[in-house]
């Protein structure tokens, strides 16, 4: 499958097309005055909200940016796909499809009704990695000797996506830590069900550490690039996940990638994507590219409103809706 991948031509368009369709979104957004920074974790609302940043990666290793890829925002939930990649790898895709499911929730990422209704409602799984209960239970599963351990696991996944060595914002990780009695909830309620086997307190702490670990856009296009590339680094060329495991985490991001709006998002883009409430989005057209935004303001769902907007037109520009 990967050399079927590599061999199609990346894109139908040429690199000067390419870099319109972003200058053309960049310009668009630029002053759009939308949405607000997530304030629940209190570092996050003085992040400076004019940050905005377009980068695409194409299976070739090209990279095309606009406006500011360099400032830094934490990643937040957009890990929480590569924490379910990371468990994938070392235990199988069943691990992820059976002990938290691939379903929508339909309901607020930290939703706690959401876990009694998987649990009560239908007598399963009817769950996913990427909103907090699934996703603290899928960093329980994460191996390693100790908690540092397991952390630094993560975090050297995270980077060997990214392409570079990642760093964690020890201020973001201070502000959650002191404040996310919620998520220190959510993880003791999904071990009382027997989702996580083991320290849940562990898993929640490792979970708001690598929520915390700190990216540009070009490393979260580097990472959505990645996936683009069948789990190759289209960058480094490092083969960083299996082949046959993307598909089924681009299968969870286009089911729950942007929360309860991700219905709305795949008839706008038809594009598995992922948001973080640092204000990134990342979005995977297979065989074609990875595209990641930066722009701190959210909407009511908590997905970043510029973010949405120059994704999907950079995507419709460039024929990147596979439906
Ligand atoms: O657990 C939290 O609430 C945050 N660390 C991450 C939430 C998040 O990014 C949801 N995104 N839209």
């Amino acid at each position: 499958a990967l050399v079927a991948l590599v061999s199609t031509p990346a894109l139908a368009m040429e690199p000067k097309q390419i870099q319109a369709a972003l200058d053309r979104a960049y310009e668009k957004y630029k002053g759009l005055k939308e949405g607000a920074n997530a304030d629940y974790i209190p570092v996050l609302a003085k992040v400076d909200s004019n940050i905005y940043g377009i980068a695409l990666v194409t299976p070739d290793g090209k990279v095309y940016t606009a406006g500011d890829v360099k400032s830094e925002v934490s990643i937040q939930s957009i890990s929480k796909v590569f924490t379910a990649a990371k468990v994938m790898e070392q235990s199988g895709p069943d691990q992820i499809f059976g002990t938290i499911g691939v379903d929508a929730t339909g309901m607020r990422f930290n939703s706690i009704v959401s876990i009694e209704m998987s649990k009560q409602a239908f007598g399963g799984p009817e769950m996913n990695p990427l909103v907090n209960p699934g996703a603290i239970a899928a960093t329980s599963m994460v191996k390693g000797n100790s908690r540092d351990d397991i952390f630094n696991t993560i975090l050297s996944f995270y980077s060997d996506f990214a392409g570079r060595k990642l760093t964690v914002n020890q201020e973001v990780f201070k502000s959650e830590s002191d404040t996310n009695q919620r998520n220190q909830a959510i993880g003791m309620l999904m071990y009382a069900y027997g989702y996580i086997k083991d320290n849940p307190q562990q898993a929640t702490d490792i979970y708001t550490e690598q929520c915390s670990v700190s990216v540009n856009a070009k490393d979260l296009a580097t990472m959505a690039g990645t996936l683009a590339n069948g789990g190759l680094n289209p960058v480094t060329q490092k083969a960083v996940m299996k082949p046959d495991n993307v598909p089924k985490l681009l299968a969870v991001m286009a089911t729950a990638g942007l929360y309860d709006d991700s219905g709305k998002w795949l008839w706008r883009t038809g594009l598995p994507g992922k948001s973080g409430v640092g204000g990134g989005i990342i979005a995977v057209s297979p065989g074609k590219f990875g595209i990641a935004v930066i722009s701190p303001p959210l909407d009511e769902a908590g997905n970043s409103v510029r973010a949405q907007k120059a994704i999907a037109d950079i995507s419709n520009a460039l024929g990147g809706n596979p439906y």
